[in-house]
């Protein structure tokens, strides 16, 4: 037997239009605009701006690679760090943008930028050293991603989403720059045999 749609008691349960314009705080106001997130803003810019600076670090020392290895044997490797330096520096926007969006100032203090970086002072100067170091700061960067993503992770879902997004790029950046190491390795040991 086929049951008769109940018209009395619709499943859609009413919805007022005009009632989220009265419960979302549409305000320039930083905390009105999170108001609905358990999310320090404060903090979080903080965090951001500490990301930010070790964005620009990774941006200039991919510029300095670049001239660095300008005309030398390997062009390829210097388009490669062309490249990298172009990511770092859209990454490095993105954050400040996002800081921008929670009413932070976002910090482009140079000055702090190698204290305050997650990874050292580039002191190197031969083509190995450098792409070995550059390695190694890659996979910092990666790790620190991955707790930054957790820390997040429920308090501001947007920001969590830039910063899988820059994690998946450093994680390509790890993996190429590995691949680079090896076939420059592998280049210098034949010249040199
Ligand atoms: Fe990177």
């Amino acid at each position: 037997m086929r049951s008769t749609p109940n018209t009395k008691h619709s499943p859609v349960r009413p919805f007022k239009t005009k009632e989220p314009r009265k419960t979302t705080l549409w305000s320039w106001d930083k905390e009105a605009l999170n108001a609905d997130q358990a999310l320090d803003t404060e903090q979080a810019c903080k965090i951001l701006n500490e990301t930010l600076r070790s964005e620009l670090f990774h941006f200039l020392r991919y510029r300095h690679h670049e001239i660095a290895t300008k005309g030398t044997n390997f062009p390829l490797v210097a388009a490669e760090f062309k490249a990298l330096a172009e990511n770092e520096e859209t990454n490095m926007i993105m954050i400040a943008e996002r800081i921008n969006q929670l009413g932070g100032k976002a910090d482009f203090n140079t000055m702090e930028t190698s204290d305050r970086s997650f990874t050292e002072t580039d002191t190197t100067s031969d083509l190995i050293s450098m792409l070995r170091e550059d390695l190694i700061a890659e996979r910092i960067a990666i790790g620190v991603y991955k707790k930054l993503i957790q820390s997040f992770e429920m308090s501001d879902p947007t920001t969590r989403y830039l910063l899988e997004k820059i994690l998946g790029d450093e994680e390509t950046h790890a993996r190429g720059m590995a691949e680079l190491l090896s076939t420059v390795d592998r280049h210098q040991q034949e010249f040199h045999s």
